[in-house]
């Protein structure tokens, strides 16, 4: 595994000029962020060395490097989930490589489900902390030291900092910005009304299929990180409307614009 982020790092550093330190993992609603990438550099996936290869719809496979409100950024447009087949060292490995290129901040993005009875689809909810459901964790097995230590805390998975700046920006812009617990599940199936019922009880705000894997590996590899997820469903026991992945498609989109201002404010500041 070590030998395979070297060399995919060391392919991307023969690429890339001005290496970053802010990677930005651009999930369903965030999609609309790379048009305010200048400079843009596109390396796609297939082209580089030990990248698996992007396969749900609506996800292209692309890592980005460029500028954002005047900061150098890479960005991943497309992920790796692990309900595609992938394992979980396969979903982490461009976490890993981030942080041989020197990456120091992660932002992530997804789309997900509201359990929290205050949501509403279209909110923005800052993931504050996250409940891993995936039946396996990206650490599981041989423990790389120059990776990270062999027991990580995840008390603070999500920067408080971050946090706070994201909600002086929203204040400032006058945006809703919720906060909550970012469930992660393997998927692919969305939830039973049962199952939304029950990740509430157990104090989960949204759920989704991501994110959790690639915040783990981060939080190894001592990185900060900042998470945002757009609420597309709404899911309960009294909840009967059906999630499909084009209404999840559509309620990302419409809240995009919201994402992406306080994303660029963030890297700006962070
Ligand atoms: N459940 C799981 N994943 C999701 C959902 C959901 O309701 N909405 C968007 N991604």
């Amino acid at each position: 595994m070590i030998e395979k982020i070297r060399q995919t790092a060391s392919f991307l550093q023969a690429r890339v000029n001005d290496m970053p330190d802010t990677a930005i993992i651009l999930g369903t609603g965030l999609g609309a962020l790379v048009d305010y990438i200048e400079d843009k550099q596109f390396i796609p996936y297939s082209e580089i060395p030990n990248f698996p290869i992007s396969t749900v719809e609506g996800h292209s496979g692309n890592l980005i490097f460029g500028t954002l409100g005047g900061k150098r950024v890479m960005a991943m447009q497309g992920r790796f989930h692990y309900y595609e087949g992938y394992d979980m060292k396969q979903v982490t490995f461009p976490v890993r490589v981030m942080k041989a290129l020197g990456i120091n901040t992660l932002f992530v993005s997804n789309a997900a489900g509201g359990m929290n009875k205050e949501f509403r689809v279209g909110d923005v909810m800052v993931i504050t902390d996250h409940i891993n459901l995936f039946p396996e964790n990206p650490l599981r097995g041989k423990n790389y030291n120059e990776l990270g230590p062999r027991f990580p805390a995840m008390t603070e998975a999500y920067d408080h900092k971050l946090i706070a700046l994201a909600d002086e920006i929203a204040a400032q812009k006058g945006i809703r910005l919720v906060h909550g617990v970012y469930v992660g599940t393997p998927g692919p199936t969305f939830e039973t009304p049962a199952e939304y019922e029950y990740f509430r009880v157990i104090g989960g705000d949204a759920v989704g299929m991501s994110t959790v894997p690639e915040v783990i590996v981060a939080n190894h590899a001592s990185m900060r990180v900042f998470g945002v997820s757009v609420i597309t469903d709404l899911g309960g026991k009294d909840v009967t409307q059906v999630p499909t992945h084009e209404e999840v498609q559509q309620a990302a989109e419409l809240a995009q614009p919201k994402v992406v201002e306080i994303m660029r404010e963030l890297v700006k500041q962070a």
